[in-house]
């Protein structure tokens, strides 16, 4: 199937996934009609209004472009089923919290129920195209449960895992590094995959579009996502032996980037990883390695999760630690709770950790975020509980007023030049600053007279020869 003038495709999925890709199918190429379909009735209202549910660079100006006259936003999932030729599926898939592989296993329930309701509602030929992040073979499922559940409905499945960036997605997606395409080798199968090429192929060149069979594509992206949060835990793990021997984890990143086998990327010591996908895909893909009975290449990958939640509560021990060892009482600004700058997500952010270790040391945390709402940060830190000692301020300077420490765990670029000599009046004296990112001058905030501690970074740097 060659991507024709009237062609339609849906995404079932209004995520952070589903909204930004398909906007950007939307606006690159005017002659597709793309649904973005959705049963959250608020998230698809959020969409259809200026106050988009996804906060993301350059986003409103690629919904702009083509909302309303070939990107539409509906709850109508059926519908939009029924009319497409293509449909995305980009339904999120958490880590399964019951059952058989509980704390591990990719939850495929939404994955499931999206392709009964596809086997249910499709007739004619139809494109599946799996969007979310799913264990290898998936594809496999899907294609049973649509071939032994649709009466009319002829299947092709592909695999196109999204591998954008939150707080680059736009730019991600206009310049991939890569498109990965996995289908089927029978020539139907081929087919398809050149009928998804060939959307691509308007804005990304030929040889940045890489087609592979189903299950290579699958596991790419788990491989993907494990192999960039392995570099992170790798670095942070140096970080601590930094802080103990007087080396500097920016020098020694930078040293090792330079040897182009390795690379500049990726190699930021911080507070810890977060976001969505990296612990549940490592998860996702160290059950595989259970189930195909590898039991060591599983531990080798869950070691990365477990550097990385030692990162997190070390980096909360240290400020009690330096607190003369009792935050109890103390006011602390939390400043950052996005798991990074330029996104209001907050899925497995460290500061979620961060917050509730101090909380049970009895310290008085006080956040300030300049995207994340007051009652997210409630609703994560403390879920359906109360706690007085939780606090939201709605500036980085309110929020240091009166606090003993500042710990900045977001590296929004707002903090890199905040008015330090204010911010130093307003705190308790010694007073203290835990850098869980690397951004602020550290050099001059010790010179102020702030004590500061940086990650990776020697406690009292040697005076340079
Ligand atoms: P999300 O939770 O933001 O969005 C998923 C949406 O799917 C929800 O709004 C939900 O209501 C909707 N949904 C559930 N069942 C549905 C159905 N049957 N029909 C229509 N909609 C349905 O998730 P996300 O962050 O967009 O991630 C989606 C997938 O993409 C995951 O598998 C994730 O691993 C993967 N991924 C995410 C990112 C990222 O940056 N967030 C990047 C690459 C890949
Ligand atoms: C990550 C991948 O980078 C994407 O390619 C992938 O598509 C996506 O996961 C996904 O599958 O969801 P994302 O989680 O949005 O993207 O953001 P990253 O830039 O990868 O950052 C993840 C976490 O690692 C953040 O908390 C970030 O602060 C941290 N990080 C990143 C570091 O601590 N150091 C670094 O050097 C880089």
């Amino acid at each position: 199937m060659q991507a024709k003038p009237s062609m339609k495709i849906c995404c079932l999925g209004a995520g952070y996934v589903g909204g930004p890709t398909m906007a950007m199918i939307a606006a690159k190429c005017p002659h597709i009609e793309v649904r973005v379909v959705d049963p959250n009735a608020a998230r698809i209202a959020a969409w259809n209004s200026e106050n988009l549910p996804v906060y993301e660079p350059g986003l409103y100006e690629v919904v702009q472009s083509a909302r309303g006259r070939n990107l539409f936003f509906s709850t109508d999932v059926e519908g939009a089923i029924r009319i497409s030729d293509i449909i995305f599926v980009s339904v999120g898939t958490p880590t399964k919290t019951y059952g058989v592989g509980a704390g591990q296993a990719a939850d495929l329930r939404y994955i499931e129920l999206a392709a009964r309701t596809i086997a249910k509602v499709a007739e004619g030929p139809k494109i599946i195209v799996e969007k979310s992040t799913i264990p290898v073979k998936t594809a496999e499922a899907i294609l049973t449960i649509l071939r032994s559940n649709s009466r009319n409905g002829q299947f092709q499945v592909l695999s196109n895992p999204e591998f954008l960036a939150e707080g680059t997605a736009i730019a991600d997606l206009q310049a991939p590094d890569r498109v990965l395409i996995g289908g089927e080798s029978t020539p139907e199968g081929q087919a398809a995959v050149e009928a998804l090429a060939s959307i691509y192929a308007t804005w990304v060149p030929r040889d940045r579009i890489l087609t592979t069979n189903l299950w290579s594509s699958e596991l790419s992206k788990l491989v993907a996502n494990a192999f960039l949060a392995q570099r992170i835990s790798s670095i942070n793990s140096i970080s601590a032996l930094c802080e103990a021997t007087g080396a500097d984890v920016d020098e020694v990143a930078h040293a090792i980037g330079r040897d182009s086998r390795i690379g500049p990327k990726f190699l930021k010591a911080s507070v810890g990883f977060g976001g969505s996908c990296f612990q549940k895909d490592i998860l996702n893909l160290t059950y595989l390695c259970k189930h195909f009975g590898l039991p060591e290449v599983a531990s080798y990958w869950e070691s990365v999760v477990r550097m990385n939640d030692w990162q997190k509560s070390r980096f909360a021990a240290r400020i009690v630690n330096d607190l003369f060892n009792t935050v109890t009482g103390k006011r602390i600004a939390v400043l950052g709770f996005a798991f990074k700058k330029d996104t209001n997500d907050t899925r497995e952010t460290a500061a979620i950790s961060v917050c509730r270790d101090l909380l049970a040391e009895g310290a008085k945390v006080v956040v300030y975020d300049p995207k994340v709402s007051a009652e997210e940060i409630r609703k994560d830190v403390l879920g359906d509980q109360q706690n007085p000692n939780l606090e939201i301020a709605t500036s980085a300077l309110a929020a240091c007023a009166d606090t003993h420490a500042i710990a900045v765990l977001t590296e929004w670029d707002e903090f890199k030049t905040l008015d330090f000599d204010a911010i130093l009046k307003v705190m308790h004296k010694p007073a203290f600053v835990f850098d869980g990112r690397n951004i602020l001058p550290h050099q001059k905030l010790s010179a102020m007279g702030f004590r500061v501690h940086a990650i990776g970074k020697p406690a009292h740097p040697l005076k340079q020869a």
